[in-house]
């Protein structure tokens, strides 16, 4: 069910790769809520990725950018502007990708070269894509910016590797970034810790099945699928959530606040 929650408002989404992707749902579920918007992702996954269907579905435009690279950012932000008609009202990072996990480096045995690049592709890329925004006074008052995290900024995970500090970094960037540009354009800026859920860069995650199962169970609601945080990012993205920003956001059915959950201590 549509609520209009985004008529009239303009948004970039970034990190559509296939249908299992958060971002092919939140891009659905901003278009079904009124919102025109762009598509993005990096030329590579362009190549590979079906975000052009999802493009021609939604009639939305897909711009190529490695969001890693400040001269794609600019040229992305300029050509959304342009189509779109205006300033932009809402934008979502939804990219992470771990060379060492990638490459089943253990997190004893780093390479550290491979770590900077995660740190730029997972992090820093968030920053760059804020600074462009703010830099180029693209966001209307009172827009949204959001990215998406996970709990192993907080709390051990030991197979999710450096991307533990990749989410810790992100989520910084948000509180930090978030202070400018509240004083500057009454812009909010938040992160949305999401649970395990399905995906190219979730289930590249080594025993993901088992992280995934033991959070389903630890969770009072159990876990939150990607549709379901389509739902809240339309919510944060609305003009419903207007003062909530610098916060990291759990979406996680309870998980975080859980100690230990009967259901999941062996019986014997
Ligand atoms: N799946 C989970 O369990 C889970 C849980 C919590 C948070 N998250 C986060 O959600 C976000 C989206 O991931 P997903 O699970 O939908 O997986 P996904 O693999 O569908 O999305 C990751 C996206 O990052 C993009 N990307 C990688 N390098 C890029 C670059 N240089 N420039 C631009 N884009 C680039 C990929 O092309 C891909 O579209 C990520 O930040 C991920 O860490 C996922």
């Amino acid at each position: 069910m549509a609520y209009n929650l985004l008529k009239g408002k303009r948004g970039i989404i970034f990190g559509a790769l296939d249908e299992q992707s958060i971002a092919w749902k939140v891009a659905e579920k901003c278009t079904e809520e009124g919102a025109s918007i762009v598509l993005t992702n990096a030329p590579v996954a362009l190549r590979f990725g079906e975000i052009q269907k999802l493009g021609e579905k939604l009639s939305a435009k897909v711009i190529p950018a490695d969001a890693t690279k400040m001269e794609d950012l600019e040229q992305l932000i300029d050509q959304s502007m342009e189509l779109l008609g205006g300033k932009i009202d809402f934008v979502l990072h939804s990219i992470g990708m771990s060379l060492n996990v990638r490459k089943k480096r253990e997190y004893t045995n780093l390479n550290h070269d491979w770590m900077q690049k995660t740190l730029d592709i997972s992090a820093i890329s968030f920053h760059k894509l804020m600074q462009t925004l703010y830099n180029k006074d693209a966001m209307n008052e009172w827009g949204s910016i959001l990215a998406l995290s996970y709990i192993a900024a907080q709390r051990v995970f030991p197979d999710y590797s450096e991307m533990a500090e990749a989410k810790a970094l992100l989520e910084s960037f948000g509180r930090s970034f978030g202070y400018h540009f509240g004083v500057k354009k009454k812009v909010r800026v938040n992160t949305l810790s999401q649970s395990p859920t399905w995906t190219t860069a979730g289930s590249g995650v080594k025993g993901f099945k088992d992280f995934f199962d033991y959070a389903e169970e630890m969770s009072p609601l159990g876990n939150a699928t990607a549709e379901e945080c389509a739902d809240y990012c339309v919510m944060l993205f609305s003009d419903l959530s207007k003062k909530v920003t610098m916060q990291n956001l759990f979406h996680d059915g309870g998980y975080s606040a859980m100690g230990i959950n009967p259901s999941v201590m062996k019986e014997d």
